[in-house]
């Protein structure tokens, strides 16, 4: 694998033009040779860290991502990033429609990725990014855990068990490898059978069907959360329910949660405040934008402490970054190439 940190940026494009012939050709890649080219969970962690901690050091350009709305609850985002220290530039333009399943079978997250050349602007590779959007909130998750978790926990819970709740499941182990039990929960039965089946046979702990929000929120000292992002708050998990020293790490906003949940973490986290207080502005927080602790990326560079003690209740509200996501697609980008994958396009 080429070493980019012992190239000088004309050396990398060198590199990148012996293989594919800048602003005359362009890479694609399908979702299953993304899938398919070998980068592992570990090496993913990694780099959605070191993007975090980039980020929040402001060493990345990476505007809060704009949006669009065609249907009720749906979104499309826009996540351009400009990440120097990777010689990584590209955007991604991904949609969520929560009724995908019941209307045309398919999951909600659809994505694709535009890589670019840093030095020239020209295209470079355009990839299908379903697995980047994947693994890299996956990754968020479990960084955010090792941080801000209490890492001796035995009970985890994962709500929403779709393409999400099957990679957090996946990804937690890394974080908490003493997990004795995993309660999941989804309103669609089948989905609840398919994450057993599907990530049962990797996993150590016991992974067990929740009956209800308040089981999983009396129950788990760690909660994921990866159903849906409503327009205004949803709230399904009432307050009293929470433990002493939980800590709550939401992938899909703070759908799910009562205001006052939010409002009384003893630490309130969000991967860029700048796009919680975009999402403010257009209504997504109707009681206001709760007191931030600080970015997770401050909390996994050390600019501020992660948990203090087993006491402390702690939200992590992780919306997406395009920083997470230009550090894999540039990985992606690179280990194609090497490896010959993919259908080159004259532009
Ligand atoms: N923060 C991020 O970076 C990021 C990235 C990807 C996805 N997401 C969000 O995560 C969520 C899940 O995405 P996905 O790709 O896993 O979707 P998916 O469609 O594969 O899975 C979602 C699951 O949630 C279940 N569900 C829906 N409403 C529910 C409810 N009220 N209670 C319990 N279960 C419910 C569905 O039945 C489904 O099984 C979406 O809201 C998406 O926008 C966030």
């Amino acid at each position: 694998m080429i070493d980019k940190k012992k190239m000088t940026n004309m050396e990398y494009r060198d590199w990148i033009n012996s293989k594919l012939t800048i602003n005359k050709e362009m890479l694609q890649l399908s979702q299953e040779e993304v899938k398919g080219l070998g980068i592992t969970n570990e090496e993913i962690i990694e780099l959605t860290e070191l993007s975090m901690i980039a980020y929040s050091a402001g060493e990345v350009e990476m505007p809060a991502k704009i949006g669009i709305h065609p249907l009720h609850d749906t979104f499309f985002h826009a996540q351009p990033c400009d990440y120097p220290a990777v010689y990584g530039c590209g955007i991604k333009w991904g949609a969520c429609y929560p009724e995908n399943r019941q209307r045309f079978g398919y999951a909600q997250t659809t994505s694709q990725y535009i890589y670019n050349d840093r030095e020239s602007g020209a295209p470079l590779c355009i990839m299908d990014a379903v697995w980047i959007t994947e693994i890299r909130t996956a990754a968020v998750a479990a960084c955010a855990a090792k941080k801000l978790a209490n890492v001796k926990a035995k009970t985890f819970g994962m709500v929403g068990c779709g393409v999400q709740g099957n990679a957090q499941v996946m990804m937690m182990q890394y974080a908490l490898p003493e997990l004795e039990e995993i309660y999941i929960l989804d309103n669609y039965e089948p989905a609840m059978d398919a994450l057993i089946e599907r990530q049962q046979p990797n996993t150590k702990a016991k992974i067990i069907k929740a009956k209800s929000y308040e089981e999983i929120a009396r129950k788990c000292e760690v909660i994921c959360s990866a159903a849906i992002i409503k327009e205004q708050p949803d709230p399904q998990f009432k307050d009293e329910w929470f433990r002493k020293g939980v800590t709550i790490i939401s992938s899909d906003a703070h759908t799910a949660y009562e205001d006052a949940t939010v409002k009384r973490a003893d630490k309130y986290l969000l991967d860029s405040i700048a796009q919680h207080e975009l999402l403010a502005g257009i209504g997504y927080y109707p009681d206001g934008l709760p007191k931030v602790y600080g970015e997770t990326g401050e909390a996994l560079g050390g600019m501020k402490p992660g948990r203090e003690n087993d006491d402390e209740f702690i939200f992590v509200n992780n919306i997406g970054m395009g920083c997470e996501d230009v550090i894999v697609a540039a990985k992606i980008f690179e280990t194609a190439l090497e490896k010959g994958v993919g259908r080159k396009f004259i532009l």
